[in-house]
């Protein structure tokens, strides 16, 4: 069995057994090989928009050539909404996964999961599920060992459904806080969501003090946003 990371290992383990599924943007192509390996996938389209892995992926796949097809093409463009029952895009930044989204709501039609882990920012995909109609039913955060310092990833996995309900889970927040938190993490309070949240208030008081030094009017301005912020942040600490 191929060794995947843990952040993968997440992914895949959102995947209904004997799917069908799409990894938009496969890169290395190690999760279409594992979700086979595993027995998970029963069929596997691993879309890529860079030639240069392709011939990889090709080859790492090859045993499973009757399962994975590669194809090669930007985000779902190369694959029609019957192939497309569940769709895993991971490792892409929040930007291009929205806008790969975007531009296929029309076939999204015939996709009953989602599974999808941006590299950063994942309220940003949040907001896009709960604009376009679909229900964030789980959230996980992992937590990898990296050179510098702990990364941490948020797995979001979404069906076609009543997308406010899972932001009911607290009256004292707003569904903008819970876009941010993730309804899921603040429901379980993650410690590593806590230690995130942390984390921020950090850097934006280090930014908060650059400003300080710099005392010009437009500095004054921009402190006074930024203090606002870490207010909000700190509030939402409290309210732990
Ligand atoms: C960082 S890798 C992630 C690989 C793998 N999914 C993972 O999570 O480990 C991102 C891959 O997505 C591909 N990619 C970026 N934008 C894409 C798009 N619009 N459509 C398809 N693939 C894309 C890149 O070429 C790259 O191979």
């Amino acid at each position: 069995m191929i060794k995947i990371s843990k952040r993968l290992k997440a992914v895949a383990s959102y995947c209904p057994v004997e799917a069908k599924v799409v990894d938009v943007g496969s890169g290395h192509g190690k999760l279409p090989l594992y979700l086979c390996q595993a027995g998970v996938a029963s069929q596997v389209i691993a879309v890529e928009l860079n030639t240069n892995p392709l011939a990889n992926i090709r080859r790492l796949v090859q045993p499973y050539v009757d399962q994975v097809e590669v194809r090669t093409g930007n985000g779902l463009q190369p694959v029609c909404a019957e192939e497309m029952e569940v769709v895993c895009i991971a490792g892409l930044s929040a930007l291009i996964m929205t806008q790969i989204l975007e531009t296929a709501t029309a076939k999204l039609t015939m996709t009953t999961r989602l599974i999808l882990q941006p590299t950063r920012y994942p309220q940003v995909v949040r907001q896009w599920l709960l604009d376009n109609g679909w229900e964030l039913i789980a959230e996980q955060m992992v937590e990898e060992k990296s050179r510098r310092k702990p990364k941490t990833h948020t797995i979001l996995v979404a069906e076609q459904g009543k997308p406010f309900n899972p932001y009911q889970v607290d009256k004292r927040l707003s569904v903008s806080d819970l876009i941010y938190l993730g309804p899921f993490l603040w429901r379980s309070r993650s410690a590593l969501l806590r230690y995130q949240v942390e984390r921020e208030i950090e850097r934006w008081q280090k930014s908060f003090r650059r400003f300080t030094i710099s005392g010009v009017e437009k500095s004054d301005k921009k402190r006074d946003q930024i203090e606002k912020h870490i207010g909000w942040l700190q509030s939402l600490l409290d309210q732990w």
